[in-house]
């Protein structure tokens, strides 16, 4: 029998896939325990997705692990998450510089604790030279927090003198969001059932193909990867066009 991971054609991957991993939350709460249960239960998932992603040959992974609404949340879970992202940058440092992962962050910095911040530098350095898979953690990120800080940018720019009003367009804008090195995604998972964006990558997902499943996080594996990858590859993408165009 085909498995389904041989169902999957390699010369149609998405080359940069995003996930918001949603549902620890609920995971814990299934099972009676404390919600940095289910946190630290959906670090696996991160492990095994990261791998399967550059087993594949996927080349951006963009994980949504902590958005600017989520400082909000109860100031010991906020505690709780920092510390969890601390140890396992640590953690898996020397794994990741091995297997040819260069860690990138995007997000707004100033609101991490510095131990986080210190961290996440040094894993940015060990894995510069790789470029295998980019994985990208938005860590105190928001998508309207990203087109603000472009906004600012580009208004500088234009006071400055440095840019004509009349040269910004969509590519523009782009190459002054955080994700100006990496191509917009193709495919953006989410789990645990929520159908929504919840201040994602905004611009950046314009014309990607979204996938939701019930699937909680921490339950989420390499499989759940494989089905959302050969759904996304039966999609006629159209990109404005009627489908006749598509096919001479
Ligand atoms: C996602 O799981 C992880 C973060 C937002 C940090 P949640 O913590 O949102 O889990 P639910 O949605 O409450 O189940
Ligand atoms: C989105 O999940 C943010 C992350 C997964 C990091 P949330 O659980 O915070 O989103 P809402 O509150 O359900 O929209
Ligand atoms: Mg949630």
């Amino acid at each position: 029998m085909e498995t389904v991971l041989q169902q999957i054609d390699r010369e149609h991957l998405p080359k940069h896939v995003a996930i918001i991993m949603d549902g620890n939350g609920r995971w814990a709460k299934e099972r009676g325990e404390d919600r940095l249960f289910g946190h630290l239960h959906g670090v696996q998932s991160v492990r095994d997705i990261v791998e399967a992603s550059a087993e594949i040959g996927i080349q951006y992974l963009t994980l949504y692990a902590f958005s600017t609404e989520n400082w909000d949340r109860p100031q010991a879970e906020v505690a709780g998450l920092m510390e969890l992202l601390v140890n396992t940058v640590r953690r898996e440092v020397d794994q990741m510089k091995k297997n040819g992962i260069r860690l990138h962050v995007i997000g707004d910095f100033s609101m991490l604790p510095p131990s986080a911040r210190q961290e996440l530098s040094e894993a940015l350095e060990m894995t510069a030279e790789n470029d295998h898979l980019h994985l990208i953690l938005a860590l105190s990120y928001s998508g309207r927090w990203d087109l603000t800080q472009a906004f600012r940018q580009l208004a500088q720019k234009v006071l400055a003198g440095e840019l004509y009003t009349e040269s910004i367009d969509a590519d523009v804008i782009s190459a002054h969001l955080a994700t100006r090195n990496f191509p917009d995604p193709e495919l953006m998972i989410r789990s645990s059932g929520e159908h929504r964006i919840s201040n994602f990558l905004l611009y950046q997902l314009a014309y990607a193909e979204l996938y939701f499943t019930e699937t909680l996080w921490p339950d989420f594996r390499r499989q759940h990867l494989y089905e959302a990858l050969i759904d996304y590859q039966q999609r006629e993408r159209r990109f404005g066009k009627t489908s006749e165009q598509l096919t001479p």
